[in-house]
């Protein structure tokens, strides 16, 4: 289907660019929430005003305590970048991990499921997130920040060991990664701005604005705050299989997702007036040790009961037409592929040997190929290839 691959490019550069505003806009107000300072000549009802300089210009923006008595003439809102983030996410997930299933979602070295289950699987697993997510808001705990983010760790992780149990590693990832952004879309969607609507409207009707629905919504936007560098992560983990195809990749990510919402805490401290640099250096050390530990605890690159024997090329030569040149080809014969993914054919013993070292990584270290296994490669035959990568240095 040669057209896919355009409207996936498309949809791709959409979900970058609308993430980047949505996440830009999260960082700025919460930031400037943050350095809010008093007014010097403080209008009716303002809390606290800020001064910034950018792009050339100094600005004075003030914010309201809750809101101001006549509405603007015109008011700005930010709700289409937390949307357009969304769809266009949701639409990737169908283009590449529900169309593409046998390769993308499932791994058949993991569960032997049909599309179908897994896709309800993956379905489930985002709808369910965001229920529970929903459920929690609605306990004492939500008062308890410390103690929510915990809880919202455990349950992420979880999610992540649960998933690797049925999906392959990068689409138990990525279902995490889907359900925290629809937590933090639905945020936007079903409470932060029917709150300024509601607030609006008691404005325009001359009624006294709740306050406590900002306050809500303000605990929701600084929820998302907290989870925008742990789904940003998740979203670029796909480029790293050392991260998803570890045999404990839900851990690893569970890991990542707390060095990058501890990241976050440092950023809105120091926005706060309270720098602690320190925060940032056990940041960088516990990514330096979930590094240590995941490259400690990977498998021995040579299976066991690996004899010494040289390898026949030829064998290996056959095991690639087999399990791999179904989609690595000039002509892959797979049909979700028109031409050979990542520019990789094994048409010739040349283009085998060539990329031996690569070979090894991708069947041995990682065993993200074949692609889900879709090819059901065997053990044997990824000793065999082990042997011969290792021999053909
Ligand atoms: C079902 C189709 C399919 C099969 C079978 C398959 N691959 Fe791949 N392979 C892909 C796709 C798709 C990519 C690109 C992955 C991406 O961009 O995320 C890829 C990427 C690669 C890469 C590049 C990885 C990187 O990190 O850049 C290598 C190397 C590779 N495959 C080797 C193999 C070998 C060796 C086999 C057989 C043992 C194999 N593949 C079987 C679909 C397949």
């Amino acid at each position: 289907m040669p057209g896919v691959e355009w409207v996936e490019l498309a949809v791709r550069w959409i979900h970058v660019i609308a993430g980047i505003a949505w996440i830009g806009t999260s960082f700025y107000f919460i930031r400037l929430n943050a350095v809010l300072a008093p007014a010097a000549d403080p209008a009716e009802g303002v809390e606290g005003e800020a001064w910034e300089v950018h792009g050339g210009g100094f600005y004075r923006v003030a914010k309201y305590r809750v809101a101001p008595g006549r509405m603007p003439r015109e008011l700005h809102w930010f709700k289409w970048e937390a949307y357009a983030t969304w769809l266009s996410g949701a639409s990737l997930l169908v283009l590449v991990y529900y169309m593409g299933a046998d390769a993308f979602l499932l791994d058949r070295s993991v569960a032997n499921i049909h599309p179908g289950t897994g896709i309800a699987i993956g379905v489930a697993a985002i709808v369910g997130g965001w229920l529970l997510y929903e459920a929690l808001c609605r306990t004492p705990l939500v008062e308890r920040p410390g103690l929510f983010a915990i809880v919202g760790l455990v349950v992420a992780t979880g999610a992540a060991w649960a998933l690797s149990g049925w999906l392959s590693g990068r689409a138990a990832y990525i279902h995490v990664g889907a359900a925290v952004g629809t937590i933090m879309a639905a945020n936007v969607f079903l409470v932060i701005i029917p709150a300024h609507r509601k607030l609006v409207a008691a404005i325009e009707a001359g009624e006294e604005p709740e306050a406590w629905r900002g306050v809500a919504a303000a605990r929701r936007s600084l929820h998302n705050n907290y989870l925008t560098l742990p789904v940003v992560f998740v979203m670029i983990s796909n480029h790293y299989p050392m991260t998803y195809a570890h045999p404990r990749g839900w851990l690893i990510l569970g890991a990542l997702a707390l060095v990058g919402g501890w990241v976050r805490h440092y950023y809105n401290l120091r926005h706060a007036g309270r720098n602690r640099p320190w925060m940032l250096a056990v940041g960088a050390a516990g990514l330096a040790a979930i590094a240590l530990l995941a490259t400690a605890g990977s498998p021995a690159p040579t299976p066991a009961g690996a004899s010494a024997a040289p390898v026949d090329f030829r064998k290996v030569r056959d095991v690639i037409a087999v399990r791999c040149a179904v989609c690595h080809s000039a002509h892959p014969t797979h049909d979700l592929f028109d031409a050979p993914p990542g520019g990789i054919a094994f048409d010739t013993a040349e283009e085998i040997l060539a990329r031996a070292d690569q070979i090894h990584a991708v069947t041995v270290e990682t065993r993200i190929m074949p692609l889900g296994n879709l090819t059901e490669m065997t053990e044997e035959e990824r000793s065999l290839v082990g042997r011969w990568s290792r021999q053909s240095n």
